[in-house]
């Protein structure tokens, strides 16, 4: 491939660093001539006509469905649900009348979520790709494509597309709700002009967050990453980062469910990442600090500018309520990425792992 590295002494990294610049291009691609949001009136009609949206991603892009499914169901009102891909082939839910197909993939090229395009579509439904390669198999095989603009990714863990994937769902949501004439408080391209600042902040302490890698993840065999609402899907996503590249088992945890069962795995220093950026979950998510820290948990606990508390280890600048994903990620990207250099692990090229896919 003719993508180098630079200056980078992994992809991961300038991938990482790279999501301020994926942000400012997506918002330059998905503006009309006036500066307005505005997608292809084929997909605004799609998505008015549907009376529900069902999400099909595996592994990354499946915890970004996860989110999107929040924004389109908060800000579209639309019903959605979201698919393991390999998983639908098999357990096929109860379908709507009306329903619409949306595939997240960043290869466009994932096997299981081909399977489950060509079911839907001898049943005769409509799908959506929503992908970072517009060439691909399932971009070219759905009636619909939305691009991701976030240039070639080739670290096997995902970052940029990760990021990419839940602001493009974001613009879907507003375009979504623009078009069925709902009332929004906000302004989703200069929100996410905010977000690309923030992540940039956020890139410029490389330094701290190698601290923290080191000093809570740099021995330890198990991790738990906590969260509620929105946190809990960035949990998953911070989770698989840790494992994919450093080969430490962690689990991302809704943080109310723990006490029914999986706390009896918290020993004296396990540690227990904790995100809060959501202003009804900040009480509720530090009570399930506190219940892990009373058995012995070693708590890293990340939270958002305005919900910060003396002890919580590192704070994100103050995005929209709804795009916080877009920066909570950051930190938990860089804590994986120094996790698993400090183990002496193939960063860009995890064990067992594949960039893409293609068999199912
Ligand atoms: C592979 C990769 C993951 C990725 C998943 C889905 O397992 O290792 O990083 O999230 O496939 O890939 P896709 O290209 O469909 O988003």
């Amino acid at each position: 491939s003719n993508i180098e590295k630079g200056t980078y002494p992994h992809f991961m990294l300038k991938e990482i660093d790279e999501q301020p610049f994926v942000m400012r291009k997506i918002i330059q691609e998905y503006k009309n001539e006036k500066g307005e949001l505005k997608l292809d009136e084929d997909i605004r009609q799609a998505m008015k006509e549907a009376d529900r949206l069902h999400i099909i991603a595996s592994g990354t892009s499946y915890h970004a469905g996860l989110v999107g499914k929040q924004l389109i169901e908060n800000l579209a009102e639309i019903p959605v649900e979201v698919h393991v891909a390999s998983e639908f082939a098999y357990n096929t839910p109860l379908l709507s009348k009306k329903p619409l197909f949306i595939f997240i993939s960043q290869s466009g090229e994932t096997a299981d979520a081909r399977a489950v395009l060509v079911k839907i579509k001898k049943l005769g439904h409509k799908a959506m790709t929503i992908t970072n390669v517009p060439g691909s198999t399932l971009s070219r095989e759905a009636n619909y494509t939305l691009h991701l603009h976030a240039g070639p990714e080739i670290a096997v863990a995902s970052t940029k597309a990760y990021t990419a994937q839940i602001a493009v769902l974001a613009l879907l949501a507003v375009d979504t709700a623009n078009a069925k004439q709902l009332k929004l408080d906000f302004d989703p391209l200069q929100e996410l002009a905010i977000v690309a600042n923030a992540i940039e902040a956020l890139t410029d302490q490389k330094e701290a967050i190698e601290e923290l890698a080191k000093d809570y993840l740099g021995t330890t065999r198990n991790s738990f990453f906590i969260g509620r609402n929105v946190d809990y899907y960035v949990c998953l996503e911070g989770a698989l980062k840790l494992k994919e590249i450093s080969y430490i088992q962690a689990e991302g945890f809704a943080g109310g469910e723990l006490k029914h069962g999986t706390i009896a795995l918290i020993e004296e220093g396990t540690p227990v990442v904790a995100l809060t950026t959501q202003k009804d979950v900040n009480h509720p998510i530090r009570s399930n600090v506190q219940e892990v820290v009373t058995r012995g948990a070693n708590a890293l606990i990340i939270s958002m500018e305005g919900l910060e508390q003396e002890g919580d280890a590192f704070t994100i600048p103050q995005v929209h309520e709804a795009l916080t994903p877009l920066v909570s990620i950051v930190p938990m990207q860089l804590l994986a990425y120094y996790a698993a250099l400090h183990r002496d692990c193939d960063v860009d090229k995890p064990r067992n792992l594949a960039k893409s896919v293609t068999v199912e």
